[in-house]
């Protein structure tokens, strides 16, 4: 939704609230944009950021924090009881603005079409390049053993043969499949031959290569709502029909899927740790879903994004390993019990699978680097892995339980939480009635703090308003000054909503 102030002088500015783009950076670039284009002279006094706000039906303090920034750039001056005031800006820089303006080409753009648009306003992006407190879905970068990564790395390309500056298997290298057919037998229970992994760049592009090879476009897929954004996003790119279905206290809801959808191609589901409500799938409900993909021939995606932390008892057995008949597809990632930016995953697959899965990933992106499985490999066999997981372990459960005792020494006025048993992130529910949680995290971004609004994983569902905040790249000492920022932000962003 656009939103336009009113007057002539600032009738050109409008701001995107559906954007992912913060609305602080959008208003900051726009205002400087007039500026630089001269568009807004010197001496012009700006409204009052009361007037502004309510004009964009954005907060008081978006704009505050956006004056602030301006006046700190010397685009814009303060007089005290007065206002504030454009500043006058050196003539090469109006120039350079004025002459790009001129020099940009206004090319015509066909009418886009709706799919277009909507793959244009994904929110899978949101704050994706942030890595600070209290960022969801960030491993401790801090904590990273970089010597033994770097060792890993080094050793490939001084002992390896030639091969490996070639494409290698289409499937994924041999020696990091066994590696990974090691780990999940341990860690998750699943019993499967290295012949049944793929390696993937990451898990995105193991539900990417599911889709392409599985399913037909159109086919109807049920997902979890709230759910994964990039999933449910990715889905519907390829044309296919994605339904949501709630979650309750014992994870997917199969008998809500059943009553209101079509039969499902596939279903898509986070049984280990719901993301991002945090529900553990009861064993119980884990049979409901294996049975009902025996029965229909469908397909259970099993999403094990961040199965390695788990605070309490010892996590129930994935989906994979109760299935007796070959109707589920395991996705791993090591995005969360490593680093994002190396960009690995895998799918495990029936047997019968992997020639058409292995021959997608050719035909779509060839491979993945061969040095990087290579690396993962050295560091799996070298027992590093292991070792990182049980430190991350340890130090998620401190990272959580110092966040909980924060949030509740303060800010319990402002959230409720809710348990949190696993991975890596938690919720907490805004206490206050009739608030957009989208508004409060810009409020939160502005004073440099991270979280992502609950609202965004939404599809069809419409939740209590929430922050997800991740803590495991919360560093330990930095926990309790951010949330003291948190909440001063909030209780800013509530206190002003009441006065507007
Ligand atoms: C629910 C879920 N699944 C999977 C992933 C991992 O994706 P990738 O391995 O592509 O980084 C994420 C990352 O944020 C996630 O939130």
């Amino acid at each position: 939704m656009v939103k336009k102030t009113g007057g002539a002088l600032f009738s050109t500015l409008n701001i995107n609230v559906s954007s992912d783009t913060p609305l602080y950076r959008q208003l900051e670039t726009k205002l400087r944009r007039l500026i630089l284009d001269g568009e807004l002279v010197a001496k012009t006094r700006m409204p009052a950021t009361r007037q502004l706000a309510a004009d964009l039906g954005i907060s008081r303090l978006t704009v505050k924090n956006v004056y602030e920034q301006l006046i700190a750039e010397g685009f814009l001056c303060a007089k005290q009881g007065s206002g504030t005031y454009v500043e006058p800006v050196q003539s090469s820089e109006l120039h350079s603005g004025v002459v790009a303006r001129k020099q940009r080409k206004v090319s015509p753009i066909a009418a886009l079409s709706p799919r277009t648009v909507s793959i244009g306003a994904s929110k899978a992006t949101t704050r994706l390049d942030r890595v600070r407190a209290f960022r969801p879905g960030i491993p401790a970068l801090d904590l990273f053993p970089r010597r033994a990564w770097l060792d890993a790395c080094s050793r490939v390309l001084r002992t390896s043969s030639d091969d490996f500056l070639g494409y290698g298997p289409s499937s994924g290298l041999e020696d990091l499949k066994q590696a990974i057919a090691e780990h999940v037998l341990d860690h998750r229970g699943i019993k499967c031959s290295s012949k049944q992994i793929i390696i993937t760049s990451g898990a995105q592009q193991a539900f990417s290569l599911i889709a392409i090879t599985l399913l037909e476009a159109e086919d109807v897929v049920w997902m979890e709502d709230p759910g994964h954004i990039a999933i449910r996003d990715s889905m519907r790119l390829l044309g296919i029909n994605v339904r949501s279905v709630p979650i309750d206290d014992e994870g997917f809801s199969i008998d809500d899927a059943i009553r209101h959808h079509p039969p499902g191609s596939a279903l898509f589901t986070t049984p280990s740790h719901q993301h991002p409500l945090g529900v553990v799938m009861s064993l119980q409900r884990r049979l409901s879903l294996l049975d009902y993909a025996s029965q229909t021939g469908s397909w259970i995606v099993e999403d094990d994004y961040d199965s390695e932390f788990h605070y309490t008892d010892r996590a129930l057995p994935a989906l994979q390993a109760l299935d007796n008949d070959g109707r589920v597809l395991y996705v791993g990632s090591f995005s969360k019990s490593l680093f994002p930016a190396l960009r690995l995953g895998y799918l495990i697959c029936p047997l019968g699978l992997a020639q058409s899965f292995a021959a997608a990933q050719t035909l779509l992106s060839q491979n993945v680097s061969l040095l990087q499985q290579k690396a993962l490999a050295n560091f799996m066999l070298d027992g590093n892995f292991n070792a990182h997981i049980r430190k991350m372990r340890v130090a998620y459960r401190r990272r959580r339980d110092k966040l909980i005792l924060t949030l509740e020494q303060h800010a319990s006025d402002l959230f409720e939480q809710e348990p949190c048993h696993a991975g890596m992130h938690l919720v907490a529910w805004i206490k206050a009635s009739g608030v957009s949680d989208s508004e409060v995290a810009e409020c939160v971004w502005a004073t440099g703090v991270d979280c992502l609004p609950l609202s965004i994983f939404c599809d069809t569902q419409r939740l209590r308003p929430g922050l997800i905040l991740g803590f495991a790249c919360a560093v330990d000492e930095k926990i309790e000054p951010y949330v003291i920022r948190l909440a001063e932000a909030v209780r800013h962003f509530l206190t002003d909503q009441a006065v507007s």
